[in-house]
């Protein structure tokens, strides 16, 4: 094995610290950080939807410490200009040129925080360079750069002057992810740690770095998947498709986001093989935001989680095999 690559087993073992670290700042939240990690090393961006208060900017920062990236949080606020966020060139005096100044999405883990307060253009500018990893500005173009992720926050609520993001942008995102209200137990767990802490602040030591994260990624490419649990992916896509409660069903970027992720669930889980509960335990965050509901049904909760639910009930589940 080439230096700097790692096992499937060391990536396991890597997979497991980061959370353990994370977890020394986020109260709870298991199987959401599990998520959020699995699609870091599926190499995509992440949406975190959920109320304000639940230690999303918490975990996104850990989660960029453990990991050793650099980290910038932007606040996509209504007046938030495009070049805010990408750069723009200014004049620089002295050499009486042109320079391009860099925005601060160029870094490792950006938390983009509150996108769906900011109009549409600069959300576009900021989803195009997650997609196309580079940054295009007056014609010129600087790549991002690698590893690079986005951890977004966006709220559920509907507030006065909130910008929903298109399906065509939320596609974007290889998961979207709800972190949902702590048990008492936890939020007292939250409490008491602040107060033994007795500062705001906490801080998690890093596991590895960018080079180490690009390595894990690199070996979960390596995981090889049976025919018939990619079967399993392609059909739970199709169903969402054919659902008569749904518009719009998922593309096959969602079923590639389905795979690619159970991979890294299945090596987060310590498996170098992944089974249909990988697919199962991962398939709401990789499918749910790709669906469009019928607008008449919207009263009724059905929602795109309900019907990747809906879905994995009905959809024959394949054995699961172990793949030498
Ligand atoms: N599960 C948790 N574990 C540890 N701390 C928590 C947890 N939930 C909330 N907190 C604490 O609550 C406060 C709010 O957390 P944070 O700022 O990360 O929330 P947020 O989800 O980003 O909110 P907003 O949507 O308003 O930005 C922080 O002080 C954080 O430490
Ligand atoms: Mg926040």
């Amino acid at each position: 094995m080439a230096e700097g690559e790692l096992t499937l087993d060391e990536v396991s073992a890597l997979s497991r610290q980061v959370l353990e670290r994370v977890g020394q700042a986020v109260v709870g939240k298991g199987e959401a950080l599990e998520l959020v990690l699995a699609g870091i090393l599926a190499g995509g961006h992440v949406l975190l939807e959920d109320y304000p208060g639940l230690a999303k900017t918490l975990a996104a920062r850990s989660f960029a410490q453990a990991l050793g990236l650099e980290f910038r949080r932007v606040q996509f606020t209504p007046d938030l200009l495009p070049s805010d966020v990408t750069g723009a060139f200014v004049y620089d005096q002295k050499e009486s040129e042109f320079v391009f100044r860099p925005g601060p999405i160029f870094t490792g883990l950006l938390l983009a925080d509150e996108i769906n307060r900011t109009p549409p253009k600069t959300q576009a500018a900021l989803l195009e360079s997650m997609q196309e990893h580079q940054v295009t500005v007056e014609g010129q173009t600087f790549p991002l750069p690698a590893p690079f992720h986005v951890l977004a926050t966006a709220n559920p609520v509907e507030y006065e002057g909130t910008y929903p993001l298109p399906e065509a942008q939320l596609d974007r995102f290889m998961l979207r992810i709800g972190f949902g209200y702590p048990t008492p137990a936890e939020e007292w767990e939250v409490l008491r740690r602040r107060m033994s802490r007795r500062r705001e602040d906490q801080t998690v030591e890093a596991v590895t770095d960018a080079a180490g994260l690009l390595a894990a990624q690199r070996t979960v490419e390596t995981v090889t998947v049976d025919d018939t649990v990619g079967q399993y992916c392609v059909d739970l896509a199709a169903a969402t498709r054919r659902d008569s409660q749904v518009l719009v069903g998922a593309s096959p970027r969602g079923s590639l986001a389905l795979l690619l992720t159970a991979r890294a669930y299945a090596v987060i889980r310590g498996r170098d093989y992944v089974v249909p509960e990988d697919v199962k335990a991962v398939a709401v965050a990789a499918l749910a935001h790709r669906i469009t509901v019928r607008p008449e049904l919207w009263l009724h909760e059905v929602t795109g989680a309900t019907v990747v639910r809906t879905v994995l009930g009905s959809v024959p589940t394949p054995p699961t095999v172990a793949v030498a």
